[in-house]
């Protein structure tokens, strides 16, 4: 089964040289320089205790793809989706399963939309990576993989695509869970994200000062408001254990939302705590905290400090 991973960033480097690296077919497209390094000396992987190269073919976009892949990993940031589907849109066969490989909410409707027939999967990863250098990403800690089919039917692909994965050295589980999922990694990046990029802070820091462990609560309660509404069987009491859990595990890391904020890139606010907000006003709750926080991120998109 070959893989086409659209987006090769840092995620998508680190998955795409892994999976190459343990023999299986995969081509990635991503952006110059990196693609030109990829296809001259390999993608460099860095990790604690060794250093990967591993090699596989790199374009700048979908359309020179030379063979209809088999399976399609996306993995650019949620705000370049619609982009990301239409560059597909003919390109693919109607069977070709579509993995959806981001963090945030509602992510994979433009999928939806532009590929009624195919199946559409979405994944959850906590494995974090930082592309450091065009051809050389730098796995910045390893974690946990899960992912699930959101429509259609998965044809055998998940267990091959779960086999691949296990093979390439990720921990991955194919779960009937995936929205539970993704809306416990919303709470946890609405809660973390935001106030780490705007108070400038690795996420052990967060949480030092009273009046931001309110302004976290006030976060959270409105994003559990609306997760409990739209999975009323589960629950979500623990999540503010978990999420402290995370801060304490990821303490020295700068979360992605800050370093984009550094690099003057924009933020996939609108699919965490926009994605709560607009939510809210579906079902008529009220979610003013979100709203300020998104604010205050989109602002600093447009006016970095
Ligand atoms: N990095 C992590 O550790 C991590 C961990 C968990 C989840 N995630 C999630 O994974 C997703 C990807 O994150 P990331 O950090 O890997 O982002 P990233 O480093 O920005 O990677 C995305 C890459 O896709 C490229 N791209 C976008 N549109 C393209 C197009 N049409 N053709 C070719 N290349 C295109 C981007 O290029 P340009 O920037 O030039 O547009 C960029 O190089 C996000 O949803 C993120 O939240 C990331």
């Amino acid at each position: 089964m070959n893989i086409t991973v659209f987006g090769a960033g840092s995620i998508g480097s680190l998955f795409a040289g892994r999976i190459a690296y343990s023999g299986f077919d995969v081509s990635v497209v991503g952006r110059n320089p990196h693609v030109t390094e990829i296809n001259k000396r390999g993608l460099r992987i860095i990790e604690e205790q060794e250093e990967l190269l591993s090699h596989f073919p790199a374009r700048t976009s979908f359309h020179s793809e030379v063979t209809t892949p088999e399976t399609i990993f996306v993995t650019t940031k949620a705000y370049d989706n619609g982009v990301v589907a239409n560059s597909m849109v003919g390109r693919i066969f109607n069977e070709t399963p579509i993995f959806v490989l981001q963090n945030g909410m509602g992510n994979e409707e433009v999928f939806c939309r532009h590929f009624p027939q195919n199946p559409i999967f979405r994944a959850i990863t906590t494995e974090a990576a930082e592309l450091i250098h065009p051809g050389i990403v730098k796995h910045v800690a390893f974690g946990k993989t899960s992912f699930g089919i959101i429509k259609g039917q998965e044809n055998g692909f998940g267990p091959r695509v779960q086999d691949i994965m296990r093979n390439s050295g990720f921990q991955t589980k194919k779960t009937t869970e995936i929205q539970l999922k993704m809306w416990q990694k919303l709470l946890t990046n609405a809660t973390i994200c935001p106030l780490g990029a705007l108070l400038h802070v690795p996420n052990g820091k967060i949480l030092q000062k009273p009046s931001i462990n309110r302004i976290f609560d006030a976060i959270l309660k409105e994003g559990i408001a609306v997760a409990t509404s739209n999975l009323p069987d589960e629950d979500f009491s623990l999540t503010r254990e978990f999420i402290i859990r995370v801060m304490e595990k990821t303490k020295e890391n700068r979360c992605s939302m800050l370093q984009d904020i550094e690099r003057g890139r924009k933020t996939e606010i609108d699919y965490m705590n926009g994605f709560i907000v607009q939510e809210s006003r579906r079902l008529g709750l009220k979610a003013p905290v979100n709203a300020a926080i998104a604010d205050l991120i989109r602002h600093l998109e447009r006016y970095p400090q």
